[in-house]
């Protein structure tokens, strides 16, 4: 195995500039919020005291405020170290203090706290009950609205290309009650209509499951999972005319072009398993590829396969040591690859934990990591495992074969979850390339921005996709992975697209007829911390780093989330 980590992406056009924060102070940042949202008085003030002297925490308080308005109302908009600091000697270690001053607020929380026994989860029994939670993630645009609007004809900034005509859809968590944590909370769809030119409505609506309209057990009597719990919050992709509600521990869950939410989807009576909230779906045989996981008993993976009319065509088995969180994986023209990482789900900790926002996985240094290949053409043949660099990964941003080798661009962590299930570290773009004949893998780094939820044009899925967007600090990342190169379309006061904004997941919709990746739009909801609203944003993707062609005003923020789609007439 060898491994490069020196290179970094220049952005086109311009020199490297420093990273605002490093993993240290990404960690503080968020828990500056909880910290302030969170904390009594006097752990406030001891707070305060730490940022007179820490010009790192300092510019995270900053940086945060951008995204946060209670850190405004908190005054906290303009933090300045006075010229009499001493920062060499005023500032403990960050850690130390945010290990203590969470500590705390976990202590006022578990106080605050009515538990009872719980059956195991693979999330927390707070999904069905009193949600649990990330104060952060119930303050600014984190937090969640309250209730479903519809609106028509909405305002248009620019010129909506008249030819996309269809669904902008985007999934993510909006829980109703409790302080739920982010990611667990109850799903959301907010759609667009475009239709020649014109935004005809925005729609947001729960995905109503059977979970989510009355009490329901996650597990049945004798044992198993019961695959109509669901808070079906992560994504939402179209296959064989179903549009679908995604959450990778459930069935899925159809919904109609309406958003109404139509009921669970379980392949005509066939699927019997989860499915993950990354299918992949081949453009050349229009195929549905993906497995679900998640199951504490064996098999704790099965690799699932439909085909282009929607007819569930294999289920096979996938051979794993334990049961991980199993978030993506990859396709290729020839092959599936399967990330078995060390993020195990701790059944003891499922039964025992206190803390209300933990989840129950964690970190294993001794489990190793490893990818499995199998062949498409041979799909209950056998599974290859190569080893490679323990780390994390969530979702792959490109995948395909090359030659004798098959590449996987991800964006890769370090690690994730040692001690507990809060994000530290950022994602960086990594590519690994599984060399099969040599059972070696090439590991090396691309960039070392922070950046998550990469896209690239979905015609390409399995296939050397040129571009893929992703989400950096105010700004979508576009890579260049042919070239090696990046560019940013920035969001905020430093860039010139408007007020410090916050943009989401970014998916592209092609032209019709055209077949370049540049010939098409991202489409983004951007959220406005100004002016507590977001936008549906359109960018060309032959001019990237230019001006919006359309910017379309909604009549309320939309909360950030997970996945979405363009789904075209
Ligand atoms: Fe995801």
């Amino acid at each position: 195995m060898t491994e490069s980590r020196d290179s970094k992406f220049p952005r086109d056009g311009e020199p490297d500039t420093p990273d605002m924060l490093d993993g240290e102070h990404d960690y503080a940042m968020w828990d500056a919020a909880y910290v302030l949202g969170a904390l009594a008085d006097a752990d406030r003030l001891e707070f305060e005291t730490h940022l007179v002297g820490c010009a790192s925490c300092r510019q995270a308080v900053t940086e945060l405020t951008a995204v946060s308005p209670l850190l405004s109302l908190l005054d906290y908009d303009h933090v300045v170290a006075p010229d009499f600091a001493d920062e060499s000697t005023a500032a403990p270690p960050c850690p130390d203090l945010m290990t203590s001053l969470l500590a705390r607020a976990d202590q006022r929380s578990a106080a605050a706290s009515d538990r009872s026994e719980r059956p195991p989860s693979l999330i927390p029994a707070a999904v069905v009950d009193a949600q649990t939670v990330f104060p952060v993630f119930r303050t600014g645009n984190y937090a969640p609205v309250h209730d479903e609007l519809t609106a028509f004809d909405l305002p248009v900034q620019g010129s909506i290309p008249a030819e996309l005509n269809g669904w902008y859809l985007r999934n993510g968590p909006n829980p109703r009650s409790g302080a739920g944590h982010w990611c667990v909370g109850d799903g959301m769809v907010h759609g667009v209509r475009l239709e020649n030119g014109r935004a005809a409505w925005y729609r947001n609506r729960w995905v109503r499951t059977e979970s989510f309209e009355r009490p329901f057990p996650n597990y049945n009597d004798d044992g198993t999972r019961n695959l109509h719990a669901s808070i079906a919050n992560t994504h939402v992709v179209r296959h064989a005319g179903k549009t679908l509600a995604l959450m990778e521990f459930s069935l899925p869950y159809e919904i109609s072009n309406d958003l109404e939410t139509l009921g669970a989807y379980d392949f005509g009576g066939k699927l019997m398993d989860s499915m993950t909230a990354h299918p992949k779906i081949c453009p050349a045989t229009g195929e549905m590829h993906f497995f679900g996981s998640g199951n504490i008993f064996e098999p704790h993976v099965i690799y699932h396969r439909a085909d282009a009319d929607g007819q569930l065509t294999i289920d096979r088995p996938i051979d794993v040591p334990a049961l991980t969180l199993m978030h993506d994986f990859a396709l290729t023209a020839d092959h599936v690859v399967f990330m078995d990482l060390p993020l195990l789900f701790d059944l003891s900790l499922a039964f025992t934990q206190q803390n209300e926002r933990d989840l129950p996985y964690r970190w294993q240094d001794q489990y190793g990591a490893r990818l499995g290949v199998l062949r498409r053409d041979d799909p209950y043949g056998p599974v290859r495992w190569f080893d490679i660099d323990p780390c994390f990964v969530f979702h792959v941003a490109n995948s395909y074969d090359n030659g004798n080798s098959v590449v996987l661009e991800v964006l890769r962590y370090p690690e994730m979850w040692r001690d507990s299930s809060e994000f530290g570290t950022d994602a960086e773009l990594w590519r690994w390339s599984i060399n099969l004949d040599t059972g070696m893998v090439e590991e090396s780094q691309l960039d070392d921005r922070g950046v998550e939820f990469p896209r690239v044009d979905d015609r390409l899925a399995g296939a050397a996709a040129r571009y893929s967007v992703a989400v950096g600090s105010g700004a979508l990342v576009r890579y260049d992975l042919q070239r090696d190169t990046a560019s940013e379309h920035r969001f905020g006061a430093d860039g010139s697209h408007g007020a410090p904004s916050a943009p989401g997941e970014a998916v592209f919709a092609p032209a019709v007829g055209e077949s370049d990746e540049l010939a098409g739009w991202y489409l983004t909801y951007v959220y406005d911390p100004v002016t507590d609203g977001s936008e549906l944003v359109i960018i060309d993707a032959s001019d990237f780093e230019g001006d919006p062609v359309a910017r379309v005003r909604l009549p309320r923020r939309v909360p950030h989330g997970f996945h979405g789609n363009w789904i075209p007439d």
